[in-house]
């Protein structure tokens, strides 16, 4: 099949075919800009509203960029991670100031945009520009890795590349860029959907090389899951004055500023621990935070699983001779009932529970 053929009888379904969607109504680069960082973690139907309220406070992008952080978080309340609204108000600044409030439409400026990777880009440059720019979402994996029968992970970044490259030349045969990218998302998310796709009622059924082979339900391929890697934690409770000690971790990597007791952790296998050594390293955490401790005994165990990490957490009661109450920028020392109201790390909430519980009077 000749990719021109292709390329119009998408263009054709898409015209018979497209959802009315309020980001649709016209191509203010802005709007779809809003729309797709929405769409990143949300479903069509669930987007709608939010884009509607989101919009009808913050019409013009100069709102937007105007507007307290406290409340553009307010409104992107369900919708998922808030870092992607604040990059996104990083990003209409970024506009204002450097840009006169035009969103750029040129790969390079828009790539530079906080919160703005090669598929935003993508979708920003084609559907508000009307620029040959691929955009690479989910949907136009699956659809091109069906498409063409393409049996390499599409994680990879190599198989990302040559899907593409597929989009880029199909996209060529054409000038309705804009259209072209939203109707390849379309097809995913109408027709070519990850099960039970409807191929009796998709433009390219009888170019399909997953049809033809009867192996939709196999494609897209991921790679295998790794299994979680597991890491040895030893925390250490000190409680003094009806107080505990705790800390906030870093303010990047796992669980990111977040609070929990003083504690080690360590990473099998390469990392591998004796007690005496993890119980050693635990100490001098608590030095580092101005305490000498001994470790009184093992207190409470709890296993914790995560997507990437299994934490073998062992909370240690800690003893000090003399505690130092002085105020330090990386630690506090707690009431019960502070200790309610942070937002602690993972498994660290349960211990936090029976710490006020079971060791301080409320
Ligand atoms: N999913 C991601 N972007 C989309 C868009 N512009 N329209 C419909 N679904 C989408």
């Amino acid at each position: 099949m000749k990719r021109q053929q292709l390329t119009q009888r998408l263009l054709d379904w898409y015209d018979r075919n497209r959802r009315q969607l309020p980001w649709r109504q016209d191509s203010d680069p802005y709007r779809v800009w809003v729309s797709e960082i929405m769409l990143q973690q949300t479903r069509v139907d669930a987007v709608i509203p939010y884009f509607n309220k989101f919009m009808q406070r913050f019409p013009r992008l100069q709102d937007l960029a105007a507007a307290p952080e406290e409340e553009v978080l307010s409104y992107w309340q369900g919708l998922g991670y808030y870092s992607r609204v604040r990059n996104l108000q990083q990003g209409v600044r970024e506009v204002v100031a450097s840009y006169g409030g035009q969103v750029p439409d040129s790969p390079q400026d828009v790539r530079k945009l906080p919160g703005v990777g090669d598929y935003t880009a993508g979708a920003i440059l084609s559907i508000a520009h009307n620029k040959p720019e691929p955009a690479v979402d989910g949907n136009v994996l699956r659809v091109i890795s069906r498409l063409q029968r393409i049996e390499e992970p599409v994680e990879q970044s190599r198989t990302r590349k040559q899907i593409e490259q597929i989009v880029r030349d199909m996209m060529e045969q054409t000038e309705r860029y804009g259209d072209f990218t939203q109707a390849l998302m379309e097809l995913g998310a109408l027709v070519c959907t990850p099960r039970s796709p409807r191929c009796g009622a998709c433009p390219w059924q009888a170019d399909c090389i997953a049809v033809r082979d009867q192996v939709q339900a196999e494609l897209p391929k991921k790679k295998a899951a790794e299994p979680p890697r597991q890491v040895q934690v030893h925390t250490g409770i000190l409680v003094a004055d009806q107080r505990v000690l705790a800390v906030q971790r870093p303010k990047t990597g796992l669980l990111a500023g977040m609070w929990q007791f003083p504690s080690v952790e360590v990473l099998l296998p390469e990392q591998q621990l004796s007690e005496a050594e993890l119980a050693s390293a635990l100490r001098q955490r608590f030095q580092q935070l101005g305490q000498t401790v001994l470790l009184r005994c093992e207190w409470q165990r709890l296993n914790h699983v995560f997507s990437h990490r299994q934490w073998d957490l062992r909370a240690f009661l800690c003893d000090a001779d003399a505690v130092d109450f002085s105020h330090r920028p990386d630690a506090r020392w707690l009431t019960g009932a502070e200790l309610k109201t942070l937002n602690w790390a993972g498994p660290y909430r349960k211990l936090a529970d029976r710490v006020q519980t079971e060791l301080l009077e409320s």
